[in-house]
């Protein structure tokens, strides 16, 4: 999705209000951070909408996977820093005060082995007293198949529908996503499969407490999926 659909991007997902989530994310980090610098780090920041306003309060930089959100992100922010790295295998000179992974970019490792690499190489780059927010995919036991929702864009030369289902098998979802894409040149089809690992709680609350993270868990989150918020001692 990130290579071929990215420019629809921040079209697609225009009912995310990034300012209310970022608005969060500050009183959070005010809450809990014990480092008393302020350099924050977003992996997996996709297009940078939510750097947008944690740069009004921090000194950001940010990394994805996709060379195509990157290259998206760079040009919403051009003075801000870039990285392109694998969240489970990333290394930076740099030390954070904050990282932040959210909207579920979590789900894209796959498997649990994967998520606990990535938690592990996000506590290695923090400075003692930092904090990791973590926003985490749907659990096993929350995530439902069979359901089927839908997202529209509606603009004068741009008319997308997205239409989903979802499923499961053990630990691993999949999203089955069909757009329809409609510019004034052409109409395209693009069918995107997503697939994301499931993991409990406790498997959560594993990889934060197994590289010596001290963890709260805010069941409320930024969109009712929760925040794991992780302080180095
Ligand atoms: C759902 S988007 C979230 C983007 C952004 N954080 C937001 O809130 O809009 C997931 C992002 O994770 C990135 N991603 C997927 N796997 C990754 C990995 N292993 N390491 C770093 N980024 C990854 C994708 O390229 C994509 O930009």
């Amino acid at each position: 999705m990130y290579k071929q659909l990215a420019d629809y991007y921040d079209e697609i997902y225009h009912f995310k209000n990034y300012q209310k989530e970022a608005e969060k994310i500050e009183t959070l980090i005010q809450q809990y951070k014990k480092s008393s610098g302020n350099r924050l780090l977003d992996v997996a920041c996709g297009t940078g909408s939510h750097i947008a306003y944690l740069r009004q309060h921090y000194v950001v930089e940010g990394l994805d996977f996709s060379p195509e959100m990157l290259r998206l992100a760079r040009k919403k922010h051009p003075e801000v820093v870039f990285h392109r790295g694998d969240m489970t295998a990333f290394k930076l000179d740099n030390r954070f005060d904050v990282i932040t992974c959210l909207f579920s970019a979590i789900g894209h490792v796959k498997t649990k082995v994967r998520m606990r690499r990535a938690v592990r190489n996000m506590a290695s780059h923090l400075q003692s007293g930092g904090l990791v927010i973590l926003e985490p995919w749907i659990t096993p036991s929350n995530f439902k198949k069979g359901l089927v929702s839908f997202t529209f864009v509606d603009k004068p030369d741009l008319k997308i529908a997205r239409i989903n289902i979802t499923k499961a098998r053990g630990p691993i979802s999949t999203l089955e996503f069909h757009f329809l894409i409609g510019t004034p040149n052409k109409v395209q089809h693009i069918v995107d499969r997503e697939l994301l690992g499931l993991w409990t709680h406790q498997e959560y609350l594993d990889a934060f407490r197994d590289v010596g993270l001290e963890v709260v868990y805010d069941a409320e989150g930024l969109m009712g999926r929760g925040l794991y918020l992780g302080v180095k001692p």
